[in-house]
């Protein structure tokens, strides 16, 4: 019989006999390392397929890591009440967003902190933001014009800028640019690192945090001004976090605001130039995405867009298919559990291996095909479809990206003269940090304005 979690105090849980961590593949700690940067979705792929929908993966000195793609499993584990359980926050960001972001944090603290931080992300405060998207695209493109440059690249300015905007609303665009600029060379050093100027690992931590200072500095003077703004209709998270009540500490409201700047734009940029690529491999797909938006007029509400259930299948394709982020954060077990036949020992993380799960044949036949249709032929439920993860630390961005990225396709997809170049079938999305992302030979360009090459 399937025990739910053990009655027992965490320390004291008996093991059951013959009860086991999943099984799975031995690594050493280089293997591991290769493993997870060269050639990760293939390895998961590859050890899915031989020791099942649950597996553990062990490395070196690692605590172990359990792997779960069986749907009933992930409501299980995840999708039930998860707060005691910690999360081993991406190693990647912890350097920039500090040990006390959203992501390292348990219990009653997590909660609050998602709680405090859910209006601007929601609702009206969201819908409000698509005049700010077309304004944004506008000035991308017009500095695209006669230019050829990675569309990962444009996908980034574009969700960086947005997420710039959700953060300290319309800024004068020095001081705007100035955030991009210091956000772009802190993401360039954290995935780029051989564009540090020297001094090995040592000198490319004190870089980052040097231009994290410089951000946080930054939040520090918007903070101030937030605080001594008369206009009380501003609708933006520094304004809501300044002026709440109780109003958390400068120093966390740089937290949350570094946190939400990192997290809030990389994985939106890639899953955009994924959908954008698929569109310029499947014509039919892209023609049928304009009739629709033809449908709706010159002058279509942002709200009217965002609804339309081709453009949506599209995009739920895109971050189906595009794996943008392939794991959920690793959740570590407080106390030993045990499970559907298994032992998991204190300190065991368990992963909801997103992925795995939306490359399962029988949940998506053929599933490296990329077919909206899927999304249109039938309701998809949460633990089938989760790119933006489950249970008590699904992403708190998702409805923004969910608005986001149909308008920013929308609007791109359509524009006269916006060429990619490099768009070959087969190309792979290469690791970039926690997320997968394009790699920087798609190019795309815009024709000049009087149409010569
Ligand atoms: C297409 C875009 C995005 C994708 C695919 C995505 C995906 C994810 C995933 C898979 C997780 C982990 C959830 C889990 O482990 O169950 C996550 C967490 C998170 N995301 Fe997103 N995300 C996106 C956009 C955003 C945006 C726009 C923001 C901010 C405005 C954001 C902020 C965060 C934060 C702060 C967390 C940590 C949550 C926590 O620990 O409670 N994300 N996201």
């Amino acid at each position: 019989m399937t025990t739910p979690s053990c009655p027992e105090p965490a320390s004291r849980c008996p093991r059951p006999r013959g009860a086991t961590l999943p099984d799975g593949p031995r690594l050493t700690a280089a293997e591991l390392h290769r493993m997870e940067n060269e050639r990760q979705l293939a390895a998961w792929e590859a050890y899915a397929r031989a020791y099942g929908s649950i597996f553990t993966l062990y490395g070196g000195d690692a605590p172990p890591r359990v792997y779960v793609s069986d749907p009933a499993a992930i409501r299980r584990l995840f999708i039930s009440d998860r707060t005691a359980w910690g999360a081993r926050g991406t190693r990647y960001f912890r350097p920039v967003i500090g040990a006390q972001a959203l992501p390292y944090l348990t219990g009653d603290a997590h909660r609050a902190i998602r709680l405090l931080l859910a209006p601007p992300l929601h609702g009206d405060r969201v819908r409000a933001l698509g005049p700010a998207v077309d304004e944004i695209i506008t000035t991308e493109l017009d500095e695209l014009r006669g230019h050829r440059r990675p569309l990962i690249k444009l996908a980034h300015d574009i969700t960086l800028r947005l997420i710039v905007r959700v953060a300290f609303g319309a800024l004068p665009h020095q001081r705007e640019q100035h955030c991009v600029r210091l956000l772009i060379d802190i993401m360039d050093l954290m995935y780029e690192p051989a564009a540090a100027s020297g001094g090995g690992p040592d000198g490319l931590l004190r870089q980052i945090d040097g231009l994290v200072q410089q951000v946080q500095a930054f939040v520090g003077q918007e903070v101030t001004a937030a605080r001594g703004s008369p206009d009380q209709h501003r609708r933006d998270l520094i304004h809501h976090l300044a002026t709440g009540e109780p109003a958390p500490t400068d120093e966390q409201i740089r937290g949350h605001l570094m946190t939400l700047l990192i997290a809030g734009h990389d994985t939106t940029a890639s899953a955009l130039a994924w959908a954008l690529y698929q569109l310029e491999l499947h014509p039919g797909i892209r023609r049928r995405v304009h009739t629709e938006l033809d449908g709706l007029g010159a002058d279509a509400a942002p709200a009217a867009i965002v609804k339309l259930p081709y453009l949506k299948a599209v995009c739920a394709e895109a971050l189906r298919h595009g794996s943008v982020v392939p794991a959920g954060l690793a959740r570590v077990v407080p106390g030993a559990f045990e499970w559907n036949g298994h032992f998991f020992p204190a300190g065991t993380e368990l992963v909801p291996a997103i992925h795995l799960v939306h490359r399962r044949p029988d949940l998506y036949p053929d599933p490296e095909r990329f077919d909206p249709e899927r999304f249109l032929r039938r309701k998809v439920s949460g633990s089938h479809y989760l790119p933006f993860g489950t249970g008590t630390r699904r992403c708190p961005g998702a409805e923004l990206a969910e608005f986001e990225l149909p308008l920013a396709l929308a609007r791109l997809t359509r524009t006269p003269g916006l060429l990619l170049t490099g768009a070959a079938p087969g190309l792979r999305t290469v690791k970039n940090g926690p997320t997968m992302t394009i790699p920087h030979s798609l190019l795309v360009s815009l024709a000049p304005q009087d149409g010569r090459p």
